[in-house]
């Protein structure tokens, strides 16, 4: 709701230059640490897909994790990470995307899903969305279905919601 919004950016800190020159970083550390309202981002970024037979949660390396994880929890579902490439130990999958300049990837446990699993994938922030497709295409490669996204944050300046499907997209705040 609007008061959770604004307790959010309230909190949320901006970052001139960091990680590089131009770029304004939006700091969730802060948010995180606050324990009231930790767990209401939590309890509304799982509210939509709440009664959705959510099986599993992909959060996405590195910050994906500290949302994911407590919103596989408040589902019900199961957690997994999608990281990136070199750091799981079991069989992979991988997927490629493009970075500003190079690219980067991501990987999952193959037996981490299935056919039968509806599955939502979790990031703090939608920006290109080069990062979170990634993520779709490894639960397709597995069979498993993506019923949706959970943000923190998502840029609306960038493709990021069109890419991904502007009807499967949830973001808290939009900028
Ligand atoms: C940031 C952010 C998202 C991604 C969004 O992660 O946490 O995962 O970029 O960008 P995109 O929509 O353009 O793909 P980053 O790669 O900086 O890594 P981190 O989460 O490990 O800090
Ligand atoms: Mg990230």
């Amino acid at each position: 709701d609007a008061s959770l919004r604004e307790d959010v950016k309230a909190r949320l800190r901006d970052v001139p230059d960091f990680p590089k020159p131009g770029i304004l970083f939006k700091d969730v550390t802060p948010v995180l640490a606050d324990p009231h309202l930790f767990r209401r981002v939590v309890d509304a970024m799982a509210a939509p897909f709440q009664g959705q037979r959510i099986h599993r949660v992909v959060g996405v390396e590195a910050r994906g994790f500290l949302l994911g994880a407590p919103i596989a929890m408040a589902l019900h579902a199961g957690f997994v990470p999608a990281r990136k490439p070199g750091k799981l130990p079991w069989r992979t999958r991988t997927e490629r995307y493009a970075l500003e300049y190079g690219e980067d990837g991501l990987q999952i446990h193959e037996d981490a899903m299935g056919p039968e699993d509806r599955v939502l994938i979790v990031d703090d922030l939608l920006a290109t969305g080069g990062t979170a497709q990634a993520a779709s295409r490894l639960v397709t490669q597995l069979g498993a279905q993506v019923v949706g996204f959970s943000f923190l944050i998502s840029l609306d300046f960038l493709p990021g919601r069109q890419r991904l499907g502007a009807d499967k997209v949830c973001a808290l705040l939009s900028y």
